[in-house]
């Protein structure tokens, strides 16, 4: 007699739920006091629209020379919205001129720091290990690193989508301890301000493959407890297709995080998710 089919199926481990982050990066937009009324104006709409920030956490990642007027204002209102910076010095203090620290802007209530966006990688010629070792100064730090990768247009056409931001990724790992709180932001660069998003398939594909990555480098632990967003000409009309796939937990947004009432909509996209 086969004993397995008369046994009960061992329990199965529930699934484990990412809250997703809804993610604003300003990029080198707003001064503070743009930045004050922006932040005011979003929180009275996600007020208007009953938000539960423990459901879909929102952060917004202002230049530096905004951070803190918006965390006096968040701390002062007590506001739940996240506070983000745009980089970080892989350095911890010394002689580099212009550069921001990590212990400097976690005095700031900071909780994330986007790394390795393409905008750096491409425009101020930021490699992996760059970025690796601006990600362990954001952790390091007691901060959140949101790793930014993704293939530009003749990366995917010569190697696919995924190739490029699991090498990225894997880079990242290599300067990072292992129970690191990590962000990964999925960006294809030819996504980025075009208006042309990457299907939701195919931010997926490489979604699961980016998780395989934690899977083996982490364990199912971390691979399952990170979240990945998507970003790229992401907006109110597009983010809940996103949100549907299971390996894409949030989104990073640009243009779109600019406009209080279409951000607003976006961190909203729970209530126009459809089938
Ligand atoms: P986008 O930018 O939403 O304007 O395409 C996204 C990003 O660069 O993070």
């Amino acid at each position: 007699m086969n004993d397995a089919a008369t046994q009960p199926a061992p329990p199965q481990a529930p699934p484990v739920k990412r809250t997703p982050l809804i993610a604003g990066n300003w990029k080198m937009n707003f001064d503070h006091l743009q930045a004050i009324a922006f932040v005011q104006k979003l929180a009275w709409s996600l007020k208007d629209a009953q938000h539960n920030y423990g459901e879909v956490e929102v952060a917004v990642f202002p230049p530096f020379t905004d951070l803190r007027s918006v965390q006096t204002l968040l701390s002062a209102d007590k506001l739940p919205v996240a506070l983000g910076a745009q980089d970080v010095s892989p350095h911890e203090s010394g002689a580099y001129t212009g550069d921001v620290s990590a212990s400097m802007l976690k005095k700031l209530d900071t909780r994330y720091i986007i790394v390795g966006h393409s905008e750096r990688r491409g425009g101020h010629g930021e490699n992996d290990e760059t970025v690796g070792l601006k990600a362990r100064a954001a952790a390091n730090a007691g901060m959140v690193p949101v790793i930014c990768v993704g293939e530009t247009a003749a990366d995917l056409e010569e190697h696919g989508a995924a190739a490029i931001p699991v090498q990225q990724l894997t880079a990242a790992l290599t300067h990072l301890a292992a129970d690191a709180e990590i962000v990964i932001a999925y960006e294809p660069v030819w996504a980025i301000g075009s208006g042309d998003p990457a299907t939701p398939e195919q931010a997926e594909e490489v979604g699961r493959a980016l998780r395989e990555v934690l899977r083996a480098e982490r364990g199912d632990a971390v691979a399952d407890r990170t979240r990945i967003l998507y970003g790229g000409s992401g907006a109110s009309q597009n983010v809940a297709s996103y949100m549907k796939q299971p390996n894409l937990d949030g989104a990073l947004v640009g243009g779109a995080s600019l406009k209080v009432d279409e951000f607003s909509r976006i961190a909203q996209f729970t209530k126009h998710v459809t089938v």
